[in-house]
């Protein structure tokens, strides 16, 4: 049971597209509610209204419709009424909070794929968003294995998995030097297995993230 109150746990899932991470945030906050934690589940881009209606314009349309910059301030855009909206009463609250992809989506995507925007990216970061999650699950995986999966699934949104392979493996790469950048809040799960055998690995790191920090 959660005995705990007053600020909740920030989780975050982060990988590169088809890794996995919508069928493992759903598969965990059902775990955990089961635990008997009150969980909110959410994703970005979107999350609140303003942001969902951001989400369109980012992931819709030509994909050369914004540059990298300006692609940026809407990510930010979106990610700040997340937080202010959704993200933060629900922590207030004392909920642990599940969000599939945060800043290290941007710090990647928009930071390294239109060329090294990276210090741009934290700037704004550093302004704007502020917090960092508590942890930071990184569903890491073979890019072709990823794409394969991801276009299985294509619906309207362009995503940036259309993109290529090349955009992946660099992603890929990308996301576990962040991991090594930010050791303390990440841990690296390998997605390349069963969804339950994924799932039972990233429940005993979740597990064990909550009663270290109870
Ligand atoms: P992401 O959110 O990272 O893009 P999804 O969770 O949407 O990934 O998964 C992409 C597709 O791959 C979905 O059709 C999903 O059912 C499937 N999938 C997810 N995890 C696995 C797995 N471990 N093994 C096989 N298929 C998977
Ligand atoms: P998402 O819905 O998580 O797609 P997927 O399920 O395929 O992983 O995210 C949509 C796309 O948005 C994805 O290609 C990554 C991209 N994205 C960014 O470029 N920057 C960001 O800050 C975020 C949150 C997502």
């Amino acid at each position: 049971m959660n005995h705990r109150s007053g600020s909740g746990r920030f989780i975050t899932f982060e990988g590169i597209d088809g890794s996995g991470k919508s069928t493992q945030s759903r598969i965990l906050a059902d775990a955990l509610r089961q635990d008997g934690y009150d969980v909110l589940a959410t994703r970005e881009p979107g999350g609140s209204a303003g942001a969902e209606e951001i989400r369109a314009l980012v992931l819709e349309g030509d994909p050369d419709r914004w540059s990298a910059e300006t692609e940026t301030l809407l990510f930010t855009a979106a990610r700040r009424d997340h937080l202010e909206r959704t993200i933060e009463p629900a922590l207030r609250a004392g909920k642990i909070v599940i969000c599939d992809r945060f800043a290290d989506s941007t710090r990647m995507y928009q930071g390294l794929s239109r060329g090294d925007l990276r210090g741009m990216v934290d700037q704004l970061h550093a302004l704007m968003i502020k917090r960092e999650p508590d942890l930071t699950i990184l569903i890491d995986m073979d890019p072709d294995q990823g794409l394969k999966r991801a276009l299985e699934r294509q619906g309207h949104e362009e995503r940036f998995e259309d993109f290529g392979p090349d955009l992946q493996r660099r992603m890929r790469a990308g996301f576990l030097a962040l991991a090594d950048e930010f050791p303390a809040r990440f841990r690296v799960i390998d997605g390349g297995r069963s969804i339950d055998i994924v799932a039972a690995d990233v429940l005993d790191v979740v597990r064990h993230d909550l009663t270290t920090h109870a």
